[in-house]
């Protein structure tokens, strides 16, 4: 089993305010986080809509952080593209969506950004399995995706364990990162499953010391 010392922290700025961007931005930059978290939503692979590549963009030359997309829509084959053109370091298509998720993989591979799978809180953990040689992480969602502030499902910390098993089984060094409702309180579960990566938007925010507030969940591993 897999126990990382330091889980890597990426936060969502679903949570932020955005007609204060610049503020909520700095606060990410001087909290010491490793990476932003881009919530896409398209309104049809989820009800909500969020935003799109233009303000992914700004995100990404503002910030100066590592960003990930996180694309919440259906056939990311057609919307990929502008997020790899907006600077995405990372991009991370659904199991659940439409289209040919291999090909999407192989593309952004060829595209030279790292390529991650998320699953629902309902998809079977094993439906990743056979993709598994053709990703660099998974996001394991916590909470039904669609918003943030959502409770944490408990039920990750299974499925963490049985993917990093599986990874360990086959000798892959897959990151895991876990999406929705962590907490100081889960996180440390979730990095003993064998997560590698957290991601945190809602309790980011609302936390009054944000650089105490990633120190200490790197500290929970
Ligand atoms: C949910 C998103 C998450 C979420 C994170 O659809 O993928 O990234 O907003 O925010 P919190 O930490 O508030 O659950
Ligand atoms: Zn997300």
């Amino acid at each position: 089993m897999t126990m990382p010392d330091s889980p890597a922290v990426a936060v969502s700025v679903l949570s932020a305010d955005f007609a204060h961007l610049d503020v909520a931005l700095e606060a990410v930059r001087s909290s010491g986080a490793d990476a932003i978290h881009l919530d896409v939503m398209d309104g049809h692979f989820v009800p909500n809509i969020s935003y799109g590549p233009a303000i992914a963009r700004d995100i990404v030359r503002a910030s100066g952080l590592p960003c990930h997309a996180h694309l919440m829509v259906d056939d990311p084959e057609r919307m990929f593209p502008a997020f790899v053109a907006a600077g995405a370091t990372e991009v991370v298509i659904h199991v659940e969506a439409s289209g040919d998720l291999l090909r999407v993989l192989d593309a952004l591979h060829r595209a030279g950004v790292a390529r991650g799978l998320a699953l629902n809180p309902g998809t079977a953990i094993e439906t990743l399995f056979p993709l598994l040689d053709y990703v660099d992480s998974v996001l394991v969602m916590s909470v039904e995706p669609g918003w943030g502030g959502q409770s944490f499902l408990p039920e990750a910390v299974g499925r963490v364990r049985r993917l990093r098993d599986e990874a360990l089984r086959r000798g892959l060094s897959l990151r895991i990162a876990v999406d929705g409702g962590v907490t100081l309180e889960n996180a440390a579960a979730l990095g003993h499953a064998g997560a590698d990566a957290v991601v945190v938007g809602s309790a980011f925010f609302a936390s009054p010391d944000r650089a105490a507030f990633v120190a200490s969940l790197r500290g929970v591993g």
